[in-house]
């Protein structure tokens, strides 16, 4: 492969402290020098970008997506799921295990790493817990991790049951990976479809409690402190898409004893409340629920106090004819990928403050250290050349009718935007131009 130059830019690489106009050189895929403006300028290479007025910044990764491949392909393949994580900045993305089949053996994770899915940046996965997520036996660890697991978790079917969550905890820490846990206690939110409050109350639905999904993160907080006191482990556990406040105090807790704990904050809980529901709108419709507003500011608050690591998309493609159904009925979940570096920039730096440098941090080199993706998530030299150019300063507003995934399940169709991204490079190949 031959050499990339991007010049000019305001290069920000928070694992590496810079913040500031450097020229960048790509070669073999690799980053190859960070150097100020005009030092690289006698490399005669075979693509250059200006990158005057941008921010270069390391790619974007987020450690839970849904791609839907096997299985559910008229939702979303990897191809088409990648497609979208490449316009929205994203580098890497790390698939959910719910497929149809579960990824549970190291024979279907294979099949999904396999470039005949045609991905667009790097995948890896998370494959699952449990055979067939069914909280019951646990999958062999130590042969997917050696296939490439950067982490198991049963996903949308939390682990209920104590002795497995404890066996899935021990393995992990063995293989050296987190175990990503969906907190929910299933047998509090049976026939919930939205949170438990107000709204719900007006609709006549059934809600699900802050307690449903703080039990299971309280009790998975006590299985860690149990097992650092007699196995002489050190588990990681990271929590996905946190949205109550309680549940992100026990976590904050937790984090302030000690213990090896991570979690991330979905773009739609730092922005919308169950208000978004309106009249039954499916498209504000996903698992954990969109909370009330204490919740959301305690989500805010907790991205600019560092409690929570990183931001995740979550994104869960359904088809139109699935999400057109009574609201009880319809699917859980919303595209995320090509909204979440807008919306970041619009609420938590426009509105609240918060540096560039910080939520880059948020959506590159964080997720890279929980899920361990050697390479990835800074500029280094020698790195893998991961890297999004974005205009931080424009407005603009998503339009769901172009996106390049499969699906438009999202609130956030025509909903305002800050910073476009202009380029997207993966391993030093330019895989989106915006
Ligand atoms: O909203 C959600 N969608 N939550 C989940 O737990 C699963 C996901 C999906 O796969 O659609």
């Amino acid at each position: 492969m031959s050499d990339l130059l991007i010049l000019n830019g305001r290069l920000i690489d928070p694992a590496n402290g810079i913040d500031g106009e450097r020229d960048l050189l790509v070669r073999d895929g690799r980053v190859a020098a960070v150097e100020a403006p005009g030092a690289l300028k006698n490399i005669a290479a075979a693509e250059t970008i200006d990158a005057t007025g941008q921010v270069v910044a390391p790619g974007l990764i987020d450690v839970h997506v849904h791609l839907r491949e096997p299985g559910q392909t008229y939702k979303e393949t990897i191809a088409t799921g990648t497609a979208a994580a490449a316009a929205g900045g994203f580098t890497s993305v790390i698939a959910m295990p719910n497929t149809v089949p579960v990824n549970d053996t190291v024979a279907k994770l294979e099949w999904m790493l396999d470039a005949a899915r045609r991905s667009a940046v790097k995948l890896f996965a998370m494959p699952a817990a449990t055979l067939g997520s069914m909280g019951v036996t646990l999958t062999d660890f130590e042969a997917l991790r050696a296939a490439g697991a950067v982490g198991f978790t049963d996903d949308g079917k939390p682990v209920l049951e104590d002795h497995v969550m404890r066996a899935a905890l021990v393995a992990a820490a063995r293989a050296e990976v987190p175990i990503s846990q969906h907190a929910e206690d299933t047998r509090l939110t049976g026939g919930c479809s939205m949170n438990a409050g107000q709204v719900a109350f007006r609709l006549g639905l059934r809600g699900m409690t802050v307690e449903a999904e703080a039990r299971i993160v309280e009790r998975d907080i006590r299985l860690l402190r149990e097992i650092e006191a007699t196995e002489g482990l050190r588990p990681h556990l990271h929590v996905q898409h946190v949205s109550t406040a309680r549940a992100m105090e026990a976590i904050r807790a937790a984090k302030r004893e000690g213990l090896h704990v991570t979690c991330e904050v979905a773009p739609h809980h730092f922005t919308l409340t169950d208000e978004a529901i309106g009249d039954y709108d499916t498209h504000a419709k996903m698992n954990p629920p969109l909370r009330v507003e204490a919740d959301r500011a305690a989500m805010v608050a907790s991205l600019l106090d560092g409690t929570a690591d990183c931001i995740a998309t979550d994104h869960a493609p359904h088809a139109a004819h699935e999400k057109e159904q009574e609201f009880e009925r319809a699917p859980n979940g919303i595209t995320g990928l090509e909204t979440s570096l807008g919306l970041a920039l619009r609420v938590l730096h426009r509105e609240q403050g918060l540096s560039l440098s910080r939520i880059i941090a948020l959506m590159s080199a964080a997720p890279a250290a929980i899920a361990g993706l050697a390479g990835r998530g800074s500029l280094s030299m020698g790195h893998f050349a991961d890297v999004v150019l974005f205009d931080a300063g424009s407005e603009w507003r998503y339009d769901a009718a172009k996106t390049l995934s499969r699906s438009r399940n999202t609130p956030f169709d025509g909903a305002e935007m800050l910073g476009k991204v202009r380029a997207t490079i993966c391993e030093g190949r330019v895989v989106y131009r915006g």
